[in-house]
């Protein structure tokens, strides 16, 4: 039978409902820097996600506003709000999914390294917080360079007795987002119908698309692959030039990410073959933080998967990388170390 719009909109409230009821994870979502360009619209996305049961906005500044806006929104994800180190604790306890978008972005002319160090330290205080009042959560880290952030939540998660390398992912979903949007277009289909892996890190030549395990196939001679993969390492500089001195991406990551944190609590609620990719703690390569294609399970990164074939270019690229990501991740061990 057809519904006429009204009933066909309270059948649709209904069951939203029924899925955020009968779904067995109940959970408590975090979004840290949920004042920010990434925070708003994130925290919009998962307000809108039937599994949240309560979403957490915190920052140091701004978060009543953006809380009681999204707050009026119908939908069954109970909105709380948090400001400033003092109330960190509230919004952290009891938390199953904590998304951190906290931190300054890059201006024209900046790499991701600049933002080291002040994005260092408030990844860190964030991090010292989780272990504390939600050391069971998984932690997905967006705030850059998430080369560096990654291995430093690690660090401090070591520290604190509580590092499980199953739940911390440094978030590159945005970098397959691109890398799918544009070979959409090459292959003349629609975004849905397309695979592309990303693997690697998240900063220029450290992002290593494998157009050659990409689907549908498209022909591609090395040279316009080559343009295609640095166009997808340059993506984010692309948009930060566009914005000429108003940050970085914040709409197509806010949708990653909101992507990403659903991909997690389907895995956390039971659901099977959950897959992403993301930069995780890793024995694919000889390095010790690598993202590749993974599969989530209820307890976090399940199989990390190999690299598979990787064609000539691919193969250069993944060699060239190496130094400048094994720097990276050193930086983030060093500045744990060091007590900063
Ligand atoms: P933004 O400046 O608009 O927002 C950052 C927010 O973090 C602000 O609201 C700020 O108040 C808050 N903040 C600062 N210190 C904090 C602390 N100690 N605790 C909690 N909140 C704090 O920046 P943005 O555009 O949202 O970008 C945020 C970060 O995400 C940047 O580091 C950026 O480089 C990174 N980023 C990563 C990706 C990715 O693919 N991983 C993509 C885009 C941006
Ligand atoms: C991106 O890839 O868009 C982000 O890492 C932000 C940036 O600085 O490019």
């Amino acid at each position: 039978a057809h519904l006429r719009p009204v009933e066909q909109s309270q059948a649709q409230g209904v069951l939203r409902q029924a899925t955020a009821m009968s779904s067995p994870s109940k959970a408590k979502v975090a979004v840290l820097g949920a004042g920010g360009g990434i925070g708003q619209p994130l925290a919009m996305l998962m307000k809108m996600n039937p599994l949240v049961a309560e979403l957490s906005l915190y920052d140091v500044v701004g978060t009543p506003g953006v809380a009681a806006d999204l707050a009026h929104i119908d939908t069954a994800a109970k909105v709380t709000c948090a400001t400033g180190p003092e109330e960190l604790s509230k919004a952290l306890y009891g938390c199953n999914l904590v998304i951190i978008p906290a931190g300054v972005p890059r201006k024209p002319g900046m790499t991701r390294d600049d933002l080291f160090n002040i994005n260092a330290g408030i990844v860190q205080g964030l991090c010292e917080g989780i272990a504390k009042y939600c050391p069971k959560a998984w932690v997905a880290i967006i705030s850059n360079p998430v080369n560096s952030t990654v291995p430093i939540a690690a660090e401090v998660f070591k520290k604190a007795g509580m590092y499980d390398p199953r739940k911390l992912m440094g978030v590159t979903k945005l970098d397959v987002c691109r890398a799918q949007a544009f070979w959409a277009e090459l292959a003349d289909t629609i975004p849905s119908k397309v695979d592309v892996p990303v693997v690697g890190g998240h900063a220029g030549v450290t992002i290593l698309p494998l157009l050659s395990q990409a689907t549908p196939k498209v022909d591609l001679s090395k040279d316009k692959a080559k343009a295609l993969m640095e166009r997808i390492q340059n993506a984010g500089t692309e948009v930060v030039n566009a914005k000429a001195g108003k940050g970085s991406a914040t709409l197509s990551m806010a949708y990653a990410a909101a992507e990403f944190g659903n991909s997690c609590l389907r895995a956390m609620a039971g659901e099977a073959n959950i897959t992403e990719c993301a930069y995780v703690d890793s024995h694919v390569t000889d390095l010790p933080y690598f993202a590749t294609k993974l599969t989530l399970g209820a307890d976090g990164v399940k199989d990390v998967g190999n690299l598979g074939r990787l064609n000539e270019l691919e193969t250069e690229g993944l060699e060239g990388l190496k130094a400048e990501l094994r720097g990276s991740i050193q930086k983030g061990i060093d500045f744990v170390a060091s007590g900063k």
